[in-house]
């Protein structure tokens, strides 16, 4: 039997394996019409994989905004409490991606070691509330790292609790800035979605059950 390339996958949370995406979207939006900013689906595109100030800055530059470190965090805060209130509330398996309970499950049945790493400092309550925890042997959020994606800190970070090379890793992102990030780590990595919205990666997909898991365990690709 020839050995596997690959022995650690690593995922990205939002918009790859469930989409908190409209989430995120309601709550920003929530925020903005109170506060009587402009904020639309388009703009929305522009804030993922971007951390929440990162996010908040967007949306103010957008709306020509200027704000004191106080009023930012006081507008994060806000669009966090709405969020967190949605991921109780509204969030369930029903906004997983299609196929990616079987594609977990079949990685955990080859031994495959799993990592999820997310920007979000809400990604533990996620997996939470979805009950996903038991899946992962490693997870870094953005409450571990100092540097953001497209930064390669966060994927590293996840290798290194999992006691993988880089190499050895295949990661799914959906974001550009997550997808630059894995690169700059060093591993093999897949774009879910569009490559048009996420350029970078070797191959895309766009559900999970189209791909060939032994192959691509072989190979490093899909
Ligand atoms: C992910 C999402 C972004 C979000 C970021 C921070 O990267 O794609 O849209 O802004 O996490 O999320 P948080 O839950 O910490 O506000
Ligand atoms: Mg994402």
């Amino acid at each position: 039997m020839t050995k596997n390339l690959i022995t650690a996958v690593i995922f990205d949370l939002d918009g790859v394996i469930v989409f908190t995406d409209k989430y995120h979207y309601k709550s920003w939006k929530m925020l903005a019409d109170r506060m009587g900013w402009d904020f639309d689906e388009t703009l929305n595109h522009r804030l993922r994989g971007i951390p929440r100030l990162a996010s908040l800055q967007v949306i103010l530059d957008h709306n020509g905004i200027e704000a004191s470190d106080s009023e930012k965090a006081e507008y994060a805060g806000m669009k966090n409490d709405f969020y967190r209130k949605m991921l109780q509330e509204e969030l369930n398996r029903a906004d997983m991606y299609s196929g990616v309970m079987d594609f977990l499950d079949a990685l955990r049945a080859r031994n495959i070691r799993l990592a999820l790493c997310s920007s979000s400092k809400n990604a533990r309550a996620v997996l939470r509330k979805l009950r996903l925890e038991k899946y992962f042997q490693a997870v870094v959020s953005g409450n571990d790292i100092e540097h953001a994606k497209p930064d390669p800190q966060i994927f590293l970070a996840g290798a290194c609790k999992l006691e993988v090379e880089p190499e050895q890793c295949l990661v799914f992102e959906d974001a550009q800035a997550g997808i630059e990030a894995a690169s700059a780590a060093g591993m093999n990595v897949v774009g879910v979605g569009d490559p048009r919205s996420a350029p970078g990666a070797d191959k895309y997909i766009t559900d999970y059950e189209c791909i060939d898991i032994d192959d691509m365990l072989r190979t490093g690709n899909v």
